[in-house]
């Protein structure tokens, strides 16, 4: 078979350029696919209950004024319910889950976070606008699914 010379050379480009693209998807796959894109902290969540931080979910305040907030999503609530937080303060969420995968978004923000049984998902935010917001779970995890709902409570802080 007579393949003309420019021919060639645009199936090898070609060629190239499938390799390159392919390696692309199964590099990245085996960097990123096999974790959860996240900072990756592990805990065990058979020993939820005696884990010295999700075994009493709370909120916290730091020394330097932050807060943090620890999450324990299971069928079918959050715990704490109600969250409270001060606005105008970072608030990191520090979220798990006890049994399946749950969501954890907080309705009208950019809050939005899966919990993973065993890891934890955690986000900074600051509220500017004081008030009552929905905290949904946004995975499906079972049949009480759409009654899983808590609440957060952004408190005015006195100047
Ligand atoms: Cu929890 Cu859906």
């Amino acid at each position: 078979m007579n393949v003309e010379f420019y021919e060639k050379i645009w199936m090898w480009v070609a060629s190239a350029l499938l390799v390159v693209f392919l390696g692309a998807i199964f590099l990245m796959a085996g960097l990123h696919a096999v974790e959860p894109p996240s900072h990756i902290e592990t805990l065990d969540p058979e020993a939820l209950s005696a884990h010295p931080e999700f075994g009493n979910p709370a909120v916290k305040i730091q020394p330097d004024g932050s807060v943090v907030v620890s999450v324990v999503a299971q069928m079918f609530s959050f715990s704490p319910d109600p969250i409270e937080v001060p606005a105008n303060r970072p608030v990191t969420f520090r979220i798990t889950s006890a049994d399946v995968i749950h969501g954890f978004e907080v309705v009208g923000t950019n809050a939005n976070a899966m919990a993973i049984p065993g890891y934890v998902s955690q986000f900074t935010l600051t509220f500017r606008q004081p008030g009552e917001y929905l905290v949904a779970c946004n995975e499906y995890c079972g049949l009480a699914h759409h009654r899983m709902v808590g609440k957060l409570v952004v408190k005015k802080e006195a100047p």
